[in-house]
């Protein structure tokens, strides 16, 4: 059972942080030089509109097991080491930011978007963009915190 939870929970976070680093570091500079610009946005509320449900699911995923883990084998909050003390909390400020995400700028950017308002469409994706940005920096910081806590001094 402990094989299970700690596979799916690995699952969820390769899934989450290697989806944003692709998002960020490879598509993001690469959609930039397609003409006309307009075309980009329309091609990023494609690209969300598959990776977010990924995404939610990972974040459910990664709530449900990671503590299962801490209330079931690792037997409590007590019993657990300072790495998932950590990584509950920058893990919370992960999820709080994607819910900013997905209910307020993903929303606004659908919205303008299918309307043909690229006057609106920029800002909200800028929005997307910094909160992606700060949850892949922190999702990388989780994931190193996560895998190599067990073998601190
Ligand atoms: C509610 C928040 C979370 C809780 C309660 C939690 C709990 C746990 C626990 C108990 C472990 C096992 C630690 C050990 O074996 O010493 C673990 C491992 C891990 N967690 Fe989390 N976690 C949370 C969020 C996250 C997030 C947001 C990520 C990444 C995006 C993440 C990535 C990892 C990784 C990479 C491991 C290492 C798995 C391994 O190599 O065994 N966790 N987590």
């Amino acid at each position: 059972m402990t094989a299970l939870l700690v596979a799916l929970h690995i699952l969820a976070a390769v899934i989450w942080v290697g989806g944003m680093f692709f998002a960020y570091v490879v598509l993001r500079p690469s959609v930039g030089g397609i003409e006309p610009a307009a075309e980009r946005p329309r091609l990023w509320r494609r690209v969300f509109a598959r990776f977010f449900p990924w995404v939610s699911a990972a974040v459910l995923v990664l709530i449900g097991s990671g503590y299962a883990l801490v209330f079931g084998p690792f037997g409590g909050m007590a019993g657990v080491g300072l790495h998932v003390h950590l990584m509950q909390g920058l893990g919370w400020i992960m999820f709080l930011l994607y819910g900013h995400l997905y209910f307020a700028s993903w929303g606004r950017f659908r919205k303008a978007v299918d309307a043909d308002d690229l006057q609106a469409a920029g800002p909200a994706l800028a929005g997307i963009r910094r909160i992606v940005a700060a949850n892949l920096v922190l999702g990388l910081i989780v994931v190193a915190i996560g895998a190599s806590g067990r073998y601190w001094p």
